[in-house]
């Protein structure tokens, strides 16, 4: 009886102590394991306008890390141990805010409002023609010159069961890059503590417009800027994929993998198929879709590194995933560590509705109404190999 009146009481502290630091902007939580679940916040400089950018800290109780700041919602680290128990960073970045507004391929972005390609930069909307930038020439990507990418959202940070969390908001004006509606837009970033990188994506707004938001780390299980990722094994839960042109925007087929270079149905190494596989770069950038389609969190990829051991397995709400092996990346940017991203640095898993879906009437409906709620969430698990 003594020890249920003391767990009530300590119980209590803990409410009270939450309570009281909820609205700090750094604050420790409950001791729950190994660490301290943790979120702080520090400054990471200005944008060209003077807007100043936030970089939020999370530290779950197993001691793994992800940092995420303000400008673009983006993921700039993510520390996760190998099966020899070492913390390596798995995402390309910068180390400093400067890269990011140099211009770079996505790291770690939030993007949208329409990842991925529109094809001719525009649509048709009730009758209506909008145009967007044609950032991708003659196509639009991920959300056009200025999209979510590159905007400063606001951030709350949280816990969310015994778990680090950070909460960023945009209101995204009508019309800006070309969408019609104002889009309200909330990412939540947790760090659970079954080691997942948990994304939650909330939108509202109040006119037709297309939304289909994603998430665009370029991972590397051995550690940023260590190499190329042809050597990591990945599996799709995936048995169909959308063809594309060769400006990669899909055909409108759904075709079957099962005899192509595209096949990941069964654990491949990346770089197994990737010369035959064409594109121009070489190499894989295209759209699966995923075997769940029925909006439950379900697995889309596991992808294990042979040589550390680390292991990346990818959930989604989501219908679509895009595989891209860093293609484009050509040693242009120089990361971390003043380490230099080259040709396959890195792969991107970007759970998505299907590209160009707004001007293909065969693929689901990307158009959000008003009164409607936009919700998805992927996550990022990271594990190892290591027999326990
Ligand atoms: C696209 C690539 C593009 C990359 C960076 C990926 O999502 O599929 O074609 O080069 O983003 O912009």
């Amino acid at each position: 009886m003594q020890n249920l009146t003391q767990q009530l009481a300590s119980c209590l502290v803990v409410v009270v102590l939450l309570a009281f630091v909820g609205g700090c902007e750094s604050w420790d939580a409950v001791r729950d394991g190994e660490f301290k679940p943790m979120v702080t916040s520090e400054p990471f400089g200005q944008t060209e306008d003077g807007q100043a950018v936030e970089l939020y800290t999370l530290r779950n109780k197993h001691g793994m890390v992800a940092k995420i700041m303000t400008y673009g919602a983006l993921l700039t680290e993510l520390h996760a141990y190998d099966r020899d128990g070492k913390l390596g960073d798995v995402v390309l970045g910068f180390d400093s805010l400067d890269g990011y507004l140099k211009g770079h391929p996505y790291f770690g972005a939030t993007t949208g409002r329409v990842a991925n390609r529109i094809a001719n930069a525009k649509f048709m909307l009730n009758g209506q023609e909008f145009k967007l930038a044609a950032n991708n020439d003659p196509h639009h990507l991920h959300g056009g010159d200025k999209g979510l990418d590159k905007r400063v959202w606001k951030a709350e940070p949280l816990m969310r069961d015994g778990a680090p969390a950070v909460r960023f908001k945009y209101t995204s004006p009508d019309g800006e890059e070309g969408y019609p509606g104002t889009l309200d837009l909330t990412v939540t970033y947790t760090l659970t503590n079954e080691n997942g990188l948990q994304i939650d994506y909330l939108a509202t707004t109040d006119k037709p417009t297309p939304v289909n938001l994603t998430h665009h780390s370029y991972f590397n299980l051995a550690g940023a800027g260590s190499g190329d990722i042809l050597g990591h094994e990945l599996q799709l839960m995936a048995s169909r994929y959308t063809p594309g042109d060769e400006t990669l925007v899909p055909t409108g087929q759904i075709a079957p993998v099962a005899g192509t270079p595209f096949d990941f149905t069964e654990p491949k190494p990346i770089g197994k198929d990737l010369k035959i596989v064409g594109g121009d770069p070489i190499g894989y950038d295209l759209n699966y879709v995923l075997n769940s389609s029925n909006g439950s969190l379900s697995k889309a990829a596991v992808v294990r590194d042979p040589k550390t051991g680390r292991v990346l397995e990818v959930f989604t709400t989501d219908i679509g995933i895009q595989f891209y092996t860093g293609n484009f990346l050509d040693g242009t940017n120089t990361g971390k560590g003043g380490k230099v991203y080259e040709q396959y640095h890195g792969f991107c898993l970007e759970p998505q509705h299907f590209p160009n879906s707004i001007n293909t009437p065969k693929f689901p409906s990307v158009v959000l109404e008003p009164g409607e709620q936009y919700r998805k969430t992927t996550v990022y698990r990271l594990t190892t190999d290591a027999v326990k």
